[in-house]
């Protein structure tokens, strides 16, 4: 059977996710939707004309607004709406996002009703909250990109201050996917399977702590726009490990119904990502601290859901 997904929004992290995801093989075909007149069909043709070079057998189609060219997708990642300037937090995005990320999603779900969807848009938690609410989709299908993300900064800030290769380092960020809302594991962060609290001073663990709950604002300060490459293969990755069932715990924003003592929200924790979208919650056994942490993620993530209400997306 031929796999297909779509990714709405041909901006710098749709195009990114699209073009990994081709390079990559994840899918056989790979549709970028965008409002633009022409911007997702020009990077397509641009795209394509990578694969004699890099070889590459996946096939990339743009289209301006047509979902038709969207139907039967197995995976819809959705990058739509503005991204944040220098200075903005994500959560200041949300009264124009909500109302775009609400209405592609919807257009793309009329053509592919069996879908998984992944959520990319900022504020991402309270999007992927919006999609749960208002789409009526079973909850297994509804994933937050975010902490495959922040996880994957977390290991590379990690790799730099030990000094080593960043696919050595394993490390997990839960919670809220903002500023001050995330939460770097340290504890359960390992290389090669050596507490990384062995291998460096408290204080540096708090500097690659506060490295990496910033590193989005970070490179929004560098770019003047918000990162791409990263989000956009954190986007892929999670697509990869649906599309190809590979049963690998990865961090993401999704509906927590009693786990981690949080009901009615979407957040990050560990997931088990298979073919149905979300296979398992994984509860970890967190301290008195880092259960602090999440519950306080949780409640400034509620506060941020709740002006959903106020600009009448839900
Ligand atoms: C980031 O962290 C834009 O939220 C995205 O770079």
């Amino acid at each position: 059977m031929m796999s297909k997904v779509t990714v709405v929004g041909a901006g710098n992290v749709g195009a990114t996710c699209a073009n990994v995801l081709a390079f990559n093989e994840v899918a056989d075909e790979v549709i970028m939707l965008d409002v633009k007149e022409g911007v997702s069909e020009g990077k397509a043709i641009d795209m394509m004309q990578t694969a004699q070079l890099l070889g590459f057998d996946s096939t990339l189609v743009g289209c301006t607004n047509d979902y038709e060219k969207t139907a039967n997708s197995d995976v819809i990642v959705i990058t739509s709406g503005i991204p944040r300037k220098p200075g903005m937090t994500r959560e200041e995005l949300i009264g124009v996002n909500a109302g775009i990320v609400k209405s592609v999603a919807q257009s793309a779900l009329k053509y592919s009703p069996n879908a998984i969807l992944v959520v990319i848009s900022n504020p991402m938690d309270t999007m992927t909250y919006l999609a749960l609410k208002s789409l009526g989709l079973p909850k297994n299908r509804i994933i937050g990109m975010g902490g495959a993300l922040d996880s994957s900064r977390f290991k590379y800030y990690l790799s730099k201050a030990i000094g080593c290769n960043a696919n050595e380092v394993e490390g997990m960020v839960i919670g809220g996917h903002g500023d001050t809302t995330m939460i770097p594991l340290a504890r359960f962060a390992t290389y090669k399977g050596l507490p990384v609290s062995g291998l460096l001073s408290a204080e540096k663990i708090e500097e690659v702590i506060k490295a990496t709950m910033v590193g989005g604002a970070t490179l929004t300060g560098l770019l003047g726009t918000s990162a791409w490459y990263a989000p956009g293969a954190a986007g892929a990755f999670v697509v990869e490990a649906i599309l190809h069932n590979q049963m690998k715990m990865v961090p993401c924003s999704v509906a927590l119904e009693g786990e981690y003592g949080q009901k009615d929200i979407c957040c990050g924790v560990p997931v088990i990502l298979g073919r149905n979208g979300i296979e398992k919650i994984i509860e970890l056994p967190l301290n008195d601290d880092e259960k602090a942490k999440f519950e306080a993620s949780a409640a400034a993530v509620r506060g941020t859901n709740a002006a959903l209400k106020e600009v009448g997306a839900l």
